[in-house]
């Protein structure tokens, strides 16, 4: 009975698969989000679910238009690897050996092998052939975060160029975010909508006012704001403190009300591969901090000085023998290069404003949580 909608003549029918109605779990009446995590085999099914699911298909598509037009390379970078690249120690062991057997010589690889944490490494080695790559896979990270920003099992989007520095690397950012806020605008309008009425009132809007340049402060000036703000931290935010999930969403949400990217943090806690700054102090790093979601990306100009590296890399307690041919890629024609690494399913929570990264992933996997 709607103009323009197809009608059906039914000439007859066939039941192909059977389902109890008292026994269904998604009877008509709605299902809390929470509830149908329980059911992550049947949720796509709903509407909430089906459309965060044709949003994350969308975006994916995205991420890849946009460095395809860009003259970027994928590689597929390994998901088996020897390296813990963020040097944060949350790795999942990859082992073939009996349960209690302990010798390394003997296992699968002939030395200890992880599921990588990140594809960053290997992605620099081919920035330096081929200048402007990425990378888009599954990473795993073992650390013990309950949060809904957390998953051990999420999706990484990397980009690495040759001859950037790390003011290149907030433009590439800032274009990439906004590229796929106008992509999300344009090309998932009915779900967005859905999501605007049912899960997160304002989501629209809040995509199209982030098409507006973002706020770049470095770390120090973030440490002044929050010592300066009447807000009451659970965490200390002195000089020297890593930036707490509280502080970096009061920066973005509260104070500039728009995403604003970090630069320039304590070498202290921060990966081995950034680039040391002249202060001796603090790193080219950056991140890149939203609203509602915090930190949705990571990354920084990378130490192309091979003495710096290696001394990096033997004061972080790294092996400089496995990390041989890392520096290998400053030994032989070195050159500035910079990159960030994106949280896919952080991305997909910020367009649709699901507030648990649970819900935006179709199988999650976090501490205790490997069903389905
Ligand atoms: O800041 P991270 O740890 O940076 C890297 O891994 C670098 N190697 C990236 C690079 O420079 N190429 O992680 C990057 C992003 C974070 O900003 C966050 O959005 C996401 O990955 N992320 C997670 N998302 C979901 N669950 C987790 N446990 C995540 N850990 C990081
Ligand atoms: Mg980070």
């Amino acid at each position: 009975n709607k103009p323009g909608v197809l009608e059906m003549q039914v000439s007859g029918r066939a039941i192909v698969g059977t389902s109890s109605a008292e026994d269904y779990p998604l009877q008509k009446k709605r299902r809390s989000l929470e509830l149908l995590r329980t059911i992550a085999h049947l949720r796509s099914r709903t509407n909430a679910l089906g459309a965060a699911f044709r949003v994350r298909h969308h975006l994916n598509f995205a991420c890849h238009e946009f460095f395809h037009k860009r003259g970027f390379f994928h590689v597929a970078s390994p998901i088996l690897t020897a390296a813990d690249c963020e040097g944060t120690g949350e790795l999942f062991r990859v082992t073939t050996l009996e349960p209690g057997k302990q010798d390394l010589s003997q296992d699968f690889f002939g030395k200890e092998a992880f599921l990588a944490v990140s594809g960053q490494l290997n992605a620099e080695a081919y920035a330096l052939s081929h200048s402007k790559v990425y990378t888009f896979g599954p990473t795993f990270r073992a650390e013990n975060s309950n949060t809904s920003r957390h998953l051990s099992e999420f999706w990484m989007i990397e980009p690495e160029v040759a001859f950037a520095n790390l003011n290149d690397n907030m433009d590439l950012a800032q274009s990439f975010l906004q590229h796929i806020f106008r992509y999300a605008l344009e090309h998932c309008p009915e779900d967005l909508e859905l999501f605007d009425k049912f899960i997160h009132p304002g989501v629209i809007k809040r995509l199209e006012e982030a098409l507006v340049p973002f706020e770049r402060i470095t770390y120090t000036e973030a440490i002044k704001i929050l010592n300066s703000s009447n807000k009451k931290f659970t965490f200390p935010h002195n000089w020297g403190d890593s930036l707490q999930s509280e502080h970096e969403r009061y920066l973005c949400e509260e104070h500039f009300k728009k995403p604003c990217i970090v630069t320039d943090y304590p070498a202290t806690f921060k990966a081995f591969y950034m680039r040391q700054n002249d202060d001796g102090k603090t790193v080219a790093a950056m991140d890149v901090l939203i609203p509602q979601v915090g930190e949705i990306i990571g990354g920084s100009q990378r130490e192309e000085r091979y003495d710096l590296l290696e001394k990096k890399i033997a004061d972080g307690g790294l092996s400089t023998k496995t990390l041989q041919w890392y520096l290998d890629l400053r030994r032989f024609g070195s050159t500035p290069h910079s990159g960030f690494g994106v949280g896919f399913e952080r991305l997909v929570q910020y367009v649709t404003g699901l507030e648990n990264i649970r819900d935006v992933i179709p199988f999650p996997r976090t501490p205790g949580h490997v069903d389905f």
